[in-house]
């Protein structure tokens, strides 16, 4: 949650900020906030979009050196008392922004106050500010001698705090200077030309540079704008790779879309591409994948698979679970990371924990894969974000390569998620001797097959769009799937919630008999996935138990099913497939469903109320 940003460069620093808060809102946007190093420190916050602080700064403002935040609130309500940056002193000596959750705070607080400090905001960050204050000035009084530099103040403040942060600050007695550290939350700095970047993602300053540090845990840096210098725990100068990063500045604007989730839903025909490619050996009917942590061997003998994800990323691994089964017949649980950090789970075995996120930086994920630390366990992260906190803490990595995804509500990350799943699960039962050569080389094909096919879905845009409409009204709207098309019914009922703020509910089809049936009133939308496959009867009969209650049925049908019109009030038409890929299809269906009821609704569709696109607290 919340995004940070700072910059040490050789330009007035206030535009290259604001251009990066606004490529990070989508970590939050409850508030937001500037601090500029001119002669003295000057702070700018507003409540609400960057839009707002931007009218709040006046234009002349020369200062070289700056910082920036973008806030998803925990800590106290969005106002601008509780917005970033907080400064210390008055006038201020020190600025800093902070993203993550420091969880000793109160204690710290309270320790702070009897000595004399006085807490302008509700924010657990604060205390890092006076922390600070007190060791460079020895007490709370704004007019005190400094007693020594920043860095060695900073280390020391980090030793007293716990919990997680991303820190950049800036500080007067050194101009010139731009300080960051981090520990548990994201932070990357921007290595350009006579200036340098620091900020909670690549994204923020990918417009500046593609040259990149990534800092780990404990590590602190001094940024200034011919040099970067990174620091160990103990203050000792680091050696840092710079890294480049293969995403561009393209790739994270809106190239003519209206929105970002609009343009992210398009861009699956490529990325899918993106995922696949290296990956295929279509004549030898292989696959081929870096990254995974376990030999040949190591997989044939394996017991159990463990999926561990939240939100959308849950739902995909859901689908995982379904394929790791049926393909290679591996035993496969999933669980929900919040839940799963707190369990004492028995891991018998040979077991393989995945992780799966797209950012990479979800806490309860990497507090759930931290829990297996203490297990004889190997583990493994598919995830989008190359350098993300997920990729050092497993012993192997898949990337999904779906490019950045800027809009809250996961769209391209998620079909990316499910084709790695795929893949994984053919090679698996390969290796496995449960999947014969030319099957494979079948099913190979029909992933080949995928892009041309979610073309095909989008090419039918105006037909959900019309339907969208029609039901942007309604007051709750059900999502039915069977097997593997379940995991897509509540990634369909997600979708919907998150944008547009509709009541929506996924079901596994045969449990709706079970209680949620009750629920149905007259009119009440019901989407049914009803592509061809195993389960397809049993999916017309729970239709006609619907319709039966009157409500109103949306099925999600294949091309060439002439039949489903009998039964329902309106199709939406996925091309045919392999009933194990088209799930892929019929999500984007629904993705198309959900973004153009927010729209017809006027919704914030890229950043939705209450929600930010990485969840970096529990
Ligand atoms: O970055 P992650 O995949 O770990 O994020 C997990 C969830 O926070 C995320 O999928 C969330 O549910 C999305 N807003 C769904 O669209």
């Amino acid at each position: 949650m919340c995004g940070i940003v700072g910059y040490a460069g050789n330009r007035p620093a206030v535009p290259v900020l604001i251009e990066s808060l606004k490529k990070l809102e989508y970590r939050g946007y409850d508030s937001a906030g500037i601090t500029v190093l001119e002669d003295k420190l000057e702070t700018f916050k507003a409540v609400g979009k960057i839009v707002n602080l931007e009218a709040e700064i006046p234009e002349k403002l020369d200062g070289v050196v700056g910082i920036g935040h973008t806030r998803w609130a925990t800590h106290g309500r969005p106002s601008t008392q509780n917005a970033h940056p907080h400064n210390s002193g008055g006038p201020a000596r020190l600025s800093l922004v902070h993203n993550g959750i420091i969880e000793n705070y109160m204690v710290l607080k309270e320790e702070l106050e009897r000595e004399g400090y006085v807490f302008k905001s509700e924010t657990d960050t604060e205390v890092i500010v006076h922390l600070l204050h007190r060791e460079l000035f020895g007490g709370p009084s704004c007019s005190g001698e400094c007693k020594q530099e920043f860095l060695p103040a900073l280390r020391q403040a980090m030793g007293i705090i716990k919990g997680s942060y991303a820190i950049a600050a800036v500080y007067p007695e050194e101009p010139g200077k731009l300080f960051v550290a981090r520990k548990d939350s994201p932070l990357v700095i921007g290595v350009g030309c006579g200036e340098n970047f620091a900020a909670s993602d690549v994204t923020a300053f990918l417009g500046h540079t593609k040259d990149v540090i990534y800092v780990n845990d404990y590590e602190t840096a001094v940024l200034s704008p011919d040099e970067v210098r990174v620091f160990g725990k103990d203050g000792e100068i680091l050696d840092k790779t710079v890294e480049k990063v293969e995403w561009d500045i393209e790739a994270a604007e809106k190239a003519g879309y209206e929105h970002f989730m609009l343009k992210e839903i398009h861009e699956q025909v490529s990325s899918i591409n993106n995922t696949l490619a290296g990956k295929i050996l279509e004549l030898e009917g292989d696959i081929e994948l870096e990254g995974l942590p376990l030999s040949e061997e190591e997989i044939r003998t394996l017991s159990k698979i463990q999926i561990l994800a939240c939100g959308t990323s849950w739902h995909a691994g859901l689908l995982g679970k379904y394929l790791f089964e049926q393909l290679a017949g591996i035993h496969a649980d999933v669980e929900v990371c919040s839940e799963y950090r707190y369990r004492n789970p028995v891991v018998e075995g040979k077991t393989l924990a995945i992780a799966i996120t797209q950012s990479g930086e979800t806490a309860d994920t990497l507090a759930a894969i931290r829990s297996l630390n203490a297990y004889n366990c190997r583990t493994m992260a598919i995830t989008n974000v190359v350098g993300s906190t997920i990729t050092r803490e497993t012993d192997g990595v898949i990337y999904t390569r779906a490019g950045p995804e800027i809009g809250v509500a996961s769209t391209k990350a998620f079909t990316a998620q499910l084709i790695v799943l795929y893949l994984l699960a053919v090679k698996f039962a390969l290796i496995r001797g449960k999947l014969e050569q030319d099957t494979a080389k079948n099913f190979i094909k029909g992933i080949k097959k995928i892009p041309g096919q979610v073309q095909q879905v989008l090419s039918q845009k105006d037909a959900i769009k019309e339907c969208a409409e029609s039901f942007s009204g309604a007051k709750s709207y059900f999502f039915l799937g069977r097997h593997l098309n379940f995991p897509i019914a509540l990634e369909g009922a997600l979708k919907l919630k998150e944008i547009s703020y509709i009541h929506a509910e996924g079901f596994a089809a045969g449990e709706l008999k079970h209680g949620p049936i009750a629920l149905l009133e007259e009119g009440t939308p019901v989407v049914a996935i009803a592509t061809k496959g195993q389960t397809y009867e049993k999916i017309l009969s729970n239709i006609k138990e619907v319709k039966a209650r009157d409500a109103t049925v949306i099925a999600v049908a294949d091309t060439d099913d002439t039949e489903i019109e009998k039964y329902v009030d309106v199709v939406l038409r996925v091309p045919s497939a392999d009933e194990l890929l088209s799930p892929i299809l019929s999500c984007v269906v629904l993705q198309l469903l959900a973004y153009y009821t927010a729209l017809a609704l006027g919704r914030s569709i890229d950043k939705p109320r209450n929600l930010a696109k990485s969840v970096t607290v529990e």
